[in-house]
């Protein structure tokens, strides 16, 4: 019975959480987001678990990543800088920074 009640709220966070996070994902795809950005390695853009890494103890930083992601950034990783993305709205730009978040380990 204990291993039961372990379990329920385990699987309602893998249905909900991870469903989340590959929406943010598929959206990263849908804004062409992965032309600048990988996973895992540093491209024209930081790596998204680069990106995770950078701000994992930052409780600001998802806002602040949605408005970098909003209004363009320059100077934050030294390279290039990032334009605008205004053709995403602030709700797929919460889902996508989720995504990005969710890849801290
Ligand atoms: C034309 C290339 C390009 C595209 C397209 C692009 N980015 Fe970026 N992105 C960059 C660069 C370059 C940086 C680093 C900017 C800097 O140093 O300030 C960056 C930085 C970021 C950061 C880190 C911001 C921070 O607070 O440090 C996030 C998160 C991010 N991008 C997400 C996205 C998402 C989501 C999309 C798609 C909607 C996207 N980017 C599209 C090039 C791009």
């Amino acid at each position: 019975m204990k291993k039961v009640v372990m379990l329920l709220p385990l699987a309602a966070f893998l249905a909900t959480g991870a469903a989340y996070a590959e929406g943010g994902k598929e959206l990263t795809d849908k804004y062409r987001c992965t032309s600048c950005h990988k996973l895992d390695k540093k491209t024209i853009g930081p790596s998204y678990q680069d990106i995770a890494k950078k701000y994992a103890k930052d409780a600001d930083a998802p806002a602040q990543m949605a408005e970098r992601i909003k209004k363009g950034s320059r100077g934050v990783w030294g390279g290039a800088p990032m334009p605008a993305q205004s053709s995403a709205s602030d709700e797929d730009i919460k889902a996508m920074v989720d995504y990005v978040m969710s890849l801290k380990k």
